[in-house]
Parts: structure tokens; C-alpha cells; sequence
């Protein structure tokens, strides 16, 4: 097994609150990125992506806890010690600098001869596509364009790992879009490694070979974006990534590879399921809205759910209906509007047909606080 490119073992960081108090933002993080890879860091504000990142790069060293890079432990190196590059949020281009005077001043500082200098820069410009732009100065580019000089500044240094931290942040949507697309194709044309921050869900499932999902400093689930998104480890990952229906029940029967959980103690659903599951036993399930149909009720396929329109959200490739189960449940399903006649199909307050295709349910066993809550009301029901 040939060494990881980064690699963080048990790495902690903790900053003083107060004189008394110590705040522990990175807890216990193990990491295992190889060469070549698009691995994100993903998660809310504050859970400790930043505070990653800059370890990796050497601005802040670990409270505990070692960081590898191809095999070497870091220590408590400096970054320009290190064979990583890092390409910030604000670019902090020089402002008074053109383009290639900002990408060669890296090199300028190595002391490297002048022809070589230049070279390098001719290349590292033709590679990000700015040749035509090498005489401008940062005020006279778009967002897009100066993102590409801040990369182009990174990629001159030649280093193995390349850092990013929430890069088109300052970006419009549409131009974010592009920027994405043309990072992750350079990525994959150069070969380098790319360890990318973002807080942006859709911006990770896009760009990452695979995501390391965090939350209060603990790395919760690493997986390629489609494990993320298809099977999450915890309520917390299946929230954060997409839109999700949560429905809690009890197990009352499984047989060959299938589990029945009763939803409310009311409503069936019948989940494809290979591991064992203690009947009785308190379950969450996950079901995204693009994986419900909706019926009309005199046409239903079998087994289906029934219930009530009670949200009609047209959201254009889409229509989003929200549908009461249970007093307790409602879920989200999506219809993708595929013909006009989609657009009116059903109304507020229809009695419809929901059908919840058992092979793209996941099922979390340990949703601690939704297990509390049911047997709660279980307890109650009986009471009342
Ligand atoms: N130098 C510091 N001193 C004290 N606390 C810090 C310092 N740097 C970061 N923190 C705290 O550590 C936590 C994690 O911060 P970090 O910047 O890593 O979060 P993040 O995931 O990058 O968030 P965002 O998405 O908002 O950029 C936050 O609570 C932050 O206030
Ligand atoms: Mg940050």
C-alpha cells in the first residue's frame, strides 16, 4: 500500500476560550487521503473545516494527534517547509501586481534564474487559461478570472497537494457552476491532489471523488458522494446532504431480506433490509423525495401509502408535494414534471397514493432522540 498523500491520525486542536476553558474544535480526526484524489471536507459554520485545513498546511499545528504527508510526519513544520499549496477564499492577489507578476512572485522569492521563472509562468497560464490576460492587473478581471490567477499562483509552486479553502465563495451561482466543472477537470487532467472545504453540499457531491462530512469537529462519515447521499450513517449526514424525510416506527416483522416497519404505530412500510432486526426495535427511516411517487388514489399501483396533499410547491423541473401519513408524518415527494399535463396533476387537500419503493429506503438504527420521543408517545397512547 503505497502512503497516503495526507494523512491525519487522532489529530485534536483545541484554542483557549478563556483563561480557564479550553475549546476543542477538531476532535480525534482521522483522515486517509490518497495521491490524485478530490477529497472535500464538508459540514455547517464553525464545525472545524478551516481549522483542518490550516493544519494540513502548516498555520496551525495539532494539539494532539500526527499529520503525514506522502508518509512523512509534519511536526510542527512550516508551511513553506511543506510540499502542500494553499489557495484562499479573498485570492489576496497583489493588488498592485499584474497577473504574471502575482504568479511569478513565489518563485521570485526561491530566487530561481529569470528564464526559468518566466517559463513556468507561461506554462502555469496557458494551463488555467489566462495567457491572453498576463499583463492585466486584478482590478481589471472578473471573480472567475482572478480565482484562476489564485490557482494559477498555487499550481506555479508544483506542489503534490493543493488546499482550498471555500474558494468561490465570493462567486455568483452561474460562474460558481462553471469554476467547479473547470477546477474539477484541471484536477483530474494534472493529477494532483485536491483537499477542498466547502460548506456547500451541492458544490462537494459535484467535485469530490470522496467527502469527509463533519459536525462539531468529529469527521461523522467518509464516502463517495453517492454513499454519502445514498446511504448516510446518521441523521445528521442525511440532513446535511439533500432533502430528506425522516419517518420513525417499530419493527414488527422481517422475513428473507425484508423488514416491515409500522409507522405510528399505523402506517406499513415494508424496507429491503439484510441485517438483523430485533422486532420491537424503534428505527428511523430515510427516504429523499425523488425516491416517493405520488398517485392519484383511484389509480394506485400496490402497496401504497394513503394520505393528503397538503403543499403544492412548483419549483420548475419539478413539482414538490408534501403529504400528511399519519396526525405525527408528512412527507416530501418530488415529481419531476416531465410533460405539461405533470404541472396540475394534484391539488391541495387530494386524497393520494404515496408509494415508497422499499429498495431506496435506509434504514438508521441508533436515532437516539427520535427513539426516545416514539416510545414516549407509545407510552402515552396507552395511557390515554
Ligand atoms: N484562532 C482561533 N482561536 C479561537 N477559536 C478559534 C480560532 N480559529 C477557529 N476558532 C474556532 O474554532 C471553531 C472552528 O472554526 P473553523 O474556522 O475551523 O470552522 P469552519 O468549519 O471553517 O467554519 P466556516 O464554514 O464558518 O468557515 C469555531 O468555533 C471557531 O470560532
Ligand atoms: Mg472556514
Amino acid at each position: 500500500m503505497p502512503n497516503a498523500a495526507v494523512e491525519l491520525r487522532d489529530v485534536c486542536k483545541s484554542f483557549a476560550k478563556d483563561r480557564h476553558q479550553e475549546l476543542l474544535v477538531v476532535d480525534h480526526v482521522n483522515l486517509e487521503i490518497q495521491e490524485g484524489e478530490f477529497f472535500s471536507l464538508l459540514g455547517p459554520s464553525g464545525c472545524g473545516k478551516t481549522t483542518s485545513l490550516r493544519m494540513m498546511a502548516g498555520f496551525e499545528h495539532p494539539s494532539s494527534g500526527e499529520i503525514y504527508i506522502h508518509g512523512e510526519p509534519m511536526g510542527d513544520r512550516p508551511p513553506f517547509h511543506r510540499p502542500v499549496n494553499t489557495v484562499f477564499q479573498n485570492y489576496a492577489l497583489f493588488p498592485h501586481l499584474t497577473v504574471s507578476q502575482n504568479v511569478a512572485f513565489g518563485l521570485e522569492m526561491e530566487n530561481l534564474p529569470k528564464a526559468e521563472i518566466q517559463q513556468r509562468v507561461a506554462e502555469v497560464l496557458e494551463q488555467v487559461q489566462l495567457e491572453g490576460l498576463a499583463k492585466r492587473y486584478p482590478k481589471q478581471m472578473s471573480g472567475g478570472q482572478q480565482q484562476r490567477v489564485a490557482l494559477a499562483r498555487a499550481l506555479v509552486k508544483q506542489p503534490a497537494v493543493l488546499l482550498f479553502d471555500e474558494p468561490l465563495g465570493a462567486l455568483d451561482l452561474k460562474l460558481r457552476k462553471e469554476m467547479q466543472l473547470e477546477l474539477k477537470r484541471m484536477q483530474q487532467r494534472l493529477g494532483l491532489t485536491f483537499i477542498y472545504v466547502t460548506h456547500d453540499q451541492e458544490e462537494a457531491l459535484t467535485m469530490s471523488d470522496r467527502i469527509a462530512v463533519m459536525s462539531k469537529g468529529q469527521v461523522l462519515q467518509v464516502g463517495t458522494p453517492m454513499e454519502i447521499y445514498e446511504e448516510p450513517v446518521n441523521r445528521f449526514v442525511a440532513d446535511f446532504i439533500g432533502e430528506t424525510n425522516f419517518l420513525t416506527g417499530r419493527v414488527v416483522s422481517q422475513q428473507g431480506g425484508s423488514v416491515v416497519v409500522l409507522i405510528d404505530e399505523e402506517v406499513p412500510i415494508t424496507v429491503d433490509c439484510r441485517q438483523e432486526m430485533p422486532i420491537g426495535k424503534i428505527v428511523t427511516l430515510v427516504v429523499r423525495p425523488e425516491k416517493a411517487e405520488i398517485w392519484s388514489s383511484n389509480h394506485p399501483p400496490q402497496s401504497t401509502i394513503p394520505g393528503v396533499v397538503e403543499e403544492v410547491v412548483y419549483i420548475g423541473t419539478d413539482t414538490r408535494y408534501l403529504v400528511r401519513l399519519t396526525p405525527q408524518s408528512i412527507v416530501s415527494v418530488r415529481r419531476q414534471n416531465l410533460h405539461r399535463r405533470d404541472l396540475t396533476l394534484h391539488h391541495l387537500g387530494e386524497k393520494v397514493q404515496v408509494l415508497i419503493n422499499s429498495d431506496s429506503i435506509c434504514i438508521l438504527e441508533d436515532d437516539r432522540a427520535a427513539q426516545d420521543n416514539y416510545s414516549r408517545r407509545i407510552a402515552e397512547m396507552a395511557v390515554s
